[in-house]
């Protein structure tokens, strides 16, 4: 569907550009430059006016420095622009482009060409077009958080069977992601176990769907919980985000056989396991990368995905939409504890 909002192209501007590794909220580690070059689409390239943004934990770890492969590039590249994803209009066409102008797009950004810019120029085929039927801001955040869920049950569904034990835990669970997934969880009557690390949203979780939160600041022993609700079994699966003592006491809660798959590494620091528990329980430990498990999945599981939010099984939650030039303040807002959904930028700001 094609929207107007495609012209005038200015010759500059506005992106947010990596000065050196460090913490995003502090001063001088990314600085707002007002005067960068609109690139040009050649060929089947198109030239995308990005409308929003939003920040994830990823691009935290960029800008500190922890993500693979991107120490390389900023290295390489002076200027680095982070930013994982975010939608955009196409604006201007190379010579053989097919998409055309006015249709909303998620360019799929490589490690040169970050969203948190106005304007990206990507190859066609790099672009999946946004139905009409989902709206700018989930747009921007339509693929990392939501495919990545897709992933995580696919492959809990995989390697385990839920249908002699339904129960899965996860940690970070009041995540934009851990949202998502009690609500997929329950859409598939897969029974979830919630953690989290405070109880202000306890009750949201649980009218999303959240079969038991477990608060961790409430229940020191909450491995022990996990036994009793299971009914002495443990779970099938845990879906990890946070390392530390979280994720040790998560990989105590598993059944034998139990699958033990980590995505995130919210604590910065490791989980304990037992060698034991590896060898007598067989435990089978994996870890989630959305850039490796996509590239092979099959063209439809976009189009399985845009279903998900038709039927409102994906309902992302917006925290705050700030302007690119309020950056500092935008990155303070994602530390703080409790959100209830994604900071987003809104990239056209005059
Ligand atoms: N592997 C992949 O391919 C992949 C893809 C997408 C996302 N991810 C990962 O998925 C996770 C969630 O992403 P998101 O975008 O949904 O994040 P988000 O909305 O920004 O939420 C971050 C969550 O982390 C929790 N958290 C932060 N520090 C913590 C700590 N020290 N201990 C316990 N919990 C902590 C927060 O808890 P509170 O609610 O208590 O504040 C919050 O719920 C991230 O780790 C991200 O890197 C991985």
């Amino acid at each position: 569907m094609n929207d107007e909002r495609v012209s005038p192209i200015p010759c500059l501007q506005t992106r947010l550009e990596l000065v050196h590794f460090g913490k995003p909220q502090e001063e001088g580690v990314l600085r707002l430059r007002r005067d960068a070059p609109v690139p040009v689409p050649h060929g089947s390239q198109v030239l995308v006016k990005m409308l929003y943004a939003p920040l994830h934990p990823a691009d935290m770890f960029t800008i500190v420095g922890f993500y693979p492969g991107v120490r390389y590039v900023i290295e390489k590249q002076a200027g680095f622009v982070p930013g994982l994803e975010g939608c955009g209009v196409v604006v201007a066409q190379g010579e053989d482009a097919t998409i055309p102008l006015g249709m909303r797009v998620v360019p799929l950004l490589g490690e040169e060409a970050g969203s948190w810019q106005q304007y990206v120029c990507v190859e066609g085929r790099q672009c999946i077009c946004v139905p009409n039927d989902i709206n700018d801001t989930t747009a921007a955040q339509l693929l990392v958080n939501p495919l990545t869920v897709v992933g995580l049950l696919k492959e809990v569904e995989r390697l385990v069977d839920l249908y002699e034990n339904p129960w899965i835990l996860q940690t970070a669970a009041n995540s934009t992601l851990g949202r998502m997934t009690i609500a997929l969880a329950k859409h598939h009557s897969v029974k979830t176990i919630n953690v989290i690390r405070s109880s202000e949203t306890m009750e949201e979780l649980k009218q999303l769907g959240a079969d038991v939160v477990i608060v961790e600041e409430q229940d020191g022993q909450w491995d022990r919980t996990v036994y009793q609700v299971t009914k002495g079994k443990g779970v099938a699966a845990v879906l990890e985000a946070v390392g530390s003592e979280m994720g040790s006491l998560a990989f105590n809660c598993l059944q034998s056989g139990g699958l033990y798959l980590a995505y995130g590494a919210q604590s910065g620091k490791p989980i304990r396991m037992s060698n034991s528990d590896l060898i007598f329980k067989d435990i089978i430990c994996k870890g989630f990368w959305l850039s490796r498990w996509f590239p092979k999945q099959p063209p439809h599981v976009v189009e399985d995905l845009f279903d998900l939010f038709r039927k409102r099984v994906f309902e992302p939650r917006i925290q705050t939409i700030l302007p690119l030039d309020r950056y500092l303040e935008a990155f303070r807002l994602q530390r703080e504890k409790n959100r209830r959904g994604k900071i987003l930028f809104s990239l056209q700001m005059d």
